[in-house]
């Protein structure tokens, strides 16, 4: 017999989201992932163990989410980790390519707490994902960081507006040991550490370690962290 209310993880297929899944299998808590492909989302499922389950879902058709969401009940802990990137920028601007990283984070998130926050225990709490981009802008963040900046705000709304559920986000700099960051030339991250005040990349342990505080410290809600082993003190 599980333990507690659910866990669900949106983008639960990202090394991110399996290993906070993996958090919360190994604590036997009932965990579902989500991707928006249902092989690879079962298949993740079947790879984090214990009461784990995967549904397919896709944020980008919010439209989509409430049916998508059916049958999910008794939830404590919701985590939207899904991103889908959108390097863009004002010269050569991808109009579709910036309204589904809208959609996804913006709508899609929200309609999914929408859905889900009913069906949540009093004591549950909601961590979003936004990023670093939000301060740290480069070429071709247009999108990313526009979305990551809103993130930031949203969780002060939704923090409000679900009283008593707790709200908050984080929001990583470069995490090194993602497979988004992995395969870059080492010329690349060694100017990134050489950038950092702990000499060293976050790890996509330390994020699942902070996104667990986020969903766990009642004490803690509205807030956005930030995760950059000092980063931003550059
Ligand atoms: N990696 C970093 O360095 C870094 C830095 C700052 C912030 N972040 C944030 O951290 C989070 C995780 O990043 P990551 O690099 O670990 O992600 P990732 O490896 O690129 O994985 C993305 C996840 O999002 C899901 N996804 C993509 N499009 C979706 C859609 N339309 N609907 C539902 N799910 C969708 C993917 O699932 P399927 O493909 O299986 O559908 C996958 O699980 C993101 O929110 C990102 O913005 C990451």
């Amino acid at each position: 017999m599980a333990k507690g209310g659910s866990v669900v993880v949106f983008g639960g297929t990202s090394e991110i989201g399996k290993r906070l899944a993996i958090h919360y299998a190994t604590q036997d808590r009932v965990v579902i992932v989500t991707s928006r492909d249902r092989e690879r989302a079962e298949a993740t499922a079947g790879e984090v163990g214990g009461h784990c389950t995967g549904i397919s879902l896709d944020l980008s058709k919010p439209h989509t989410i409430e049916a998508a969401l059916a049958g999910i009940d008794n939830v404590e802990h919701l985590a939207l980790v899904a991103v889908e990137r959108d390097e863009n920028n004002l010269r050569d601007y991808n109009i579709d390519s910036a309204l589904n990283l809208v959609t996804l984070k913006l709508v899609g998130y929200t309609e999914a707490i929408h859905v889900l926050a009913p069906r949540m225990h009093e004591q549950g709490s909601i961590v979003l994902f936004g990023g670093l981009a939000k301060d740290r802008p480069y070429p071709g963040s247009i999108t990313v960081s526009t979305v990551n900046g809103a993130v930031s705000t949203m969780v002060h709304t939704l923090a409000l507006e679900l009283s008593p559920l707790r709200v908050n986000a984080i929001h990583p700099a470069v995490v090194g040991d993602s497979p988004y960051w992995l395969n870059k030339p080492e010329g690349v991250l060694e100017a990134l550490r050489a950038r950092t005040p702990s000499g060293e990349l976050i790890t996509v342990d330390e994020v699942v370690d902070a996104t667990v505080f986020l969903l766990e410290n009642r004490a803690v809600n509205g807030v956005n962290l930030r995760v950059d082993g000092g980063w931003m003190l550059m």
